[in-house]
């Protein structure tokens, strides 16, 4: 993939444009105060599965849904008077919180990665609100950076990772925090990653202290949540033909399947449907009279396909 990436003016004519470009499900990069997100429509499979692509991430850890205000949040997360709080006192600011999804939220399970919360941030970069109230809808983005290499805090690290990989990048100068939000879980309070408000200012405003401590503090340990999503019926990788008793998910002419994630071979589409795939594939194998394991094609290693290639890993391991 290689795109002539846009550098855009951080003035009316960059927002309306950064604004454009995701609305059609087309990756920008924007700044926050903490560091350059690399956004994408939070409601579109495609777009999510290409920051995936764009970041060379290796694993679908879940990702943050941005919004311009409280009440854009409301259209897709349960929002508590506990959440209206906090928010009243630490949004716009980097602050992300842990929040339910609502039931029919529209937003792509490779944003929540299949769990059923949805990380939420309203920045306070003045030009991130701007563009977010234009794109009027949730944008999704990870720091913009290749996965692996520091975070970015200027248009420049952001070309430095991702030029020809996204459609643009708008310049809001040099970001001010430069550490990413802090994220918080809710129903407890847990505290699943430091960052730009300090534990302090939360526990404060929490009347109680936050744990901190076993696998929340972890900086990983929203990915190992992954495991707690894996379909009921036992699943086998690198299927090249079904058993009797199983349904098999396809990849490629090669590989039909009863469903498949993508019948022509695409990786970003293989990506963009792995989630609502295995959600059918666990309701298929729930009725009595039905197939009782899943199995699923062998899909290649490379680019996208190492990510998904993780995610089918985790639904395959053994249970307790
Ligand atoms: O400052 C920031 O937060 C930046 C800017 C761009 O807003 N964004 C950022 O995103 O740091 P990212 O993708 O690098 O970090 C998101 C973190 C990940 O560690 C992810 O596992 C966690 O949020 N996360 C997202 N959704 C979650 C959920 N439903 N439950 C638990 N953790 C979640
Ligand atoms: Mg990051």
């Amino acid at each position: 993939m290689c795109l002539e990436t846009e550098t855009l003016s951080a003035n009316d004519a960059g927002i309306d444009r950064a604004a454009q470009l995701l609305r059609a499900s087309k990756l920008v990069a924007f700044p926050t105060e903490t560091v350059y997100g690399l956004g994408g429509s939070a409601r579109s499979d495609s777009a999510v599965a290409g920051i995936y692509a764009a970041k060379g991430r290796p694993s679908f850890n879940p990702l943050i849904a941005h919004v311009a205000c409280l009440d854009m949040a409301e259209d897709f997360a349960e929002i508590s008077n506990d959440v209206r709080s906090l928010a009243a006192i630490f949004w716009p600011g980097p602050l992300t919180l842990v929040l339910p999804l609502r039931a029919g939220s529209g937003i792509s399970q490779l944003v929540t990665a299949g769990l059923g919360t949805v990380a939420v941030r309203v920045p306070a970069h003045p030009v991130a609100r701007r563009l977010l109230r234009q794109v009027d809808g949730p944008v999704a983005a990870p720091s913009a950076n290749i996965s692996g290499k520091i975070s970015p805090t200027t248009a420049g690290h952001v070309l430095n990772g991702l030029s020809g990989k996204i459609s643009a990048v708008l310049d809001g100068g040099p970001c001010a925090v430069g550490v990413e939000s802090t994220i918080l879980s809710l129903d407890p309070p847990r505290l699943l990653r430091p960052g730009g408000i300090s534990t302090e200012a939360l526990q404060t405003a929490l009347g109680r202290s936050l744990p901190t401590g076993g696998d929340a503090a972890a900086p990983n340990a929203p990915g190992q949540l992954l495991s707690h999503y894996a379909p009921g019926a036992p699943v086998r990788l690198n299927a090249t033909e079904a058993q009797p008793n199983e349904l098999w998910i396809g990849f490629g002419p090669g590989c039909p399947g009863q469903l498949t994630l993508s019948a022509s071979g695409d990786l970003l589409e293989a990506a963009a449907n792995l989630f609502a795939t295995l959600h059918s594939a666990d309701a298929l194998t729930s009725p009595p009279n039905g197939p009782t394991r899943i199995a699923v094609a062998p899909i290649p290693e490379r680019g996208l396909g190492r990510a998904i290639n993780d995610r089918l890993r985790r639904a395959a391991a053994p249970r307790d």
